[in-house]
Formats: structure tokens, C-alpha cells, sequence
């Protein structure tokens, strides 16, 4: 079949395959996530030479399929998607070696992603978890869990310090870092609002 064709397919499959997985979730990892993440990665693409648009897409198609803290698929499932739509070595390999270095876990145990495919791909995901959808998706989360707001050890605002603010500095593609500073200021400002509210400064 001809490559291109063999491309469309495989991401209309893998849309799919994100429905099935991410289709009901309650997390903030739900499929319009996934196709924020998506967008976002295109767009990053657009300010990068010499990109690889279609591993771009499909490692963000397929990012959070397997992440164990959602627990909606079992491991392997990535994998038997690519080998199933019959996905060039070279690139199966690209995209798992992305997915496999994405998370916010990984950075802190020193892994980086290597290839511009991937820094994309990051930084798509962490703009995500960034500005008004980065604290819907935050509370979302910790409902989800069972958290508390706050006033507890695990409480979802600690989530704010612990990880989001920090997300700024880690940004590799410079319209990310752009766009990580506005969302980023946001957030403070959320959490500056939250402080006055609670001590009826408002
Ligand atoms: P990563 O795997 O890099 O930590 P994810 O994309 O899986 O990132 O998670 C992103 C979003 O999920 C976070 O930005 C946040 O909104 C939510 N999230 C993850 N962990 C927590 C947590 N402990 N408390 C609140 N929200 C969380
Ligand atoms: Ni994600």
C-alpha cells in the first residue's frame, strides 16, 4: 500500500484506539486531551525544521494510553498497535522511545527526550497541563482520586508547587517556552485569587 494511505489510516486507527482507552475517563487524561495534545504538537512543529510530522502525531495520539496511573490499558498495547499497522521500524522505535520519556517521572529520574520529535511532543503535553485547562484538569484529577482540595497532605493544591510551576523551566522548543510563561501566569494569578478569597482580602 502506498505510504501515505498506510499514514491516514494508521492515525484514524489510533484515534480509535484512544477512544476505546481514554473515551470515559474522569482524570483529565480523557481523549480531548489527547487531541489537544495533538494540536499543540502540530502547532510547536510549525517554528521546527526538518520534523518527522508523522511520528509527532502518532506519539501524541498514543502518550497516555499505557501511563500506569490511569490504569486503562495494560503495557503491551502500544507496542501491538504499531506492529498491527505495520509502522516502520525506525519510527515504532522513535515513538515508543518518546512515550517511554515523557512524563514528568521520567525528567526527575533524569531521563530527557532526545529527538526534536519528542521535545514537541513534551512540550504539547505540559502546555496541557498548563493555564485554565491545566487547573480543570488538576481538580479533575484529585476528584478523581479521592483528594481533597486542599487541607490535607495529598490535597490537589500542592500539586500547583509540587510540579505545575515548575513545569516552565523544563520546556525545550522556545514557542513552548512562550506559551508556558502566559499559562504559567495564570495559574499564579489562580492561586494569588484563591489566597485573597480564603482570607476574605477580595
Ligand atoms: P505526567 O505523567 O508528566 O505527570 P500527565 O499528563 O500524566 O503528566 O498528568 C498531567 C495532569 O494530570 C497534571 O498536569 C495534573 O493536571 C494531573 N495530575 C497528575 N498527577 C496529579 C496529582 N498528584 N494531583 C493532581 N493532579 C495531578
Ligand atoms: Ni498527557
Amino acid at each position: 500500500m502506498n505510504q501515505r494511505l498506510n499514514e491516514e489510516q494508521a492515525l484514524k486507527n489510533a484515534h480509535l484506539l484512544v477512544r476505546k482507552y481514554l473515551g470515559n475517563d474522569t482524570t483529565g487524561h480523557d481523549s480531548l486531551h489527547i487531541e489537544r495534545v495533538v494540536a499543540l504538537a502540530k502547532y510547536l512543529a510549525k517554528f521546527e525544521d526538518d520534523v518527522n510530522l508523522f511520528v509527532i502525531e502518532l506519539a501524541a495520539l498514543l502518550h497516555d494510553i499505557e501511563d500506569v496511573k490511569l490504569n486503562h490499558a495494560g503495557s503491551g498495547v502500544v507496542q501491538r498497535f504499531l506492529d498491527e499497522n505495520d509502522i516502520p521500524i525506525d519510527e515504532r522505535n522513535q515513538i515508543i522511545d518518546i512515550i517511554d520519556n515523557l512524563s514528568y517521572s521520567s525528567t526527575l529520574k533524569g531521563k530527557i527526550e532526545r529527538t526534536k520529535e519528542g521535545q514537541i511532543v513534551q512540550d504539547a503535553d505540559r502546555l496541557d497541563a498548563l493555564g485554565a485547562i491545566g487547573i480543570a484538569r488538576t481538580f479533575a484529577f484529585g476528584g478523581a482520586k479521592g483528594r481533597m482540595i486542599e487541607g490535607s497532605e495529598s490535597a490537589t493544591l500542592h500539586h500547583f508547587e509540587e510540579k505545575l510551576l515548575k513545569l516552565e523551566g523544563l520546556m525545550n522548543t522556545r514557542e513552548g517556552k512562550r506559551l508556558a510563561r502566559k499559562r504559567t501566569e495564570y495559574i499564579q494569578n489562580f492561586l494569588k485569587q484563591y489566597d485573597s478569597e480564603k482570607n476574605i482580602r477580595d
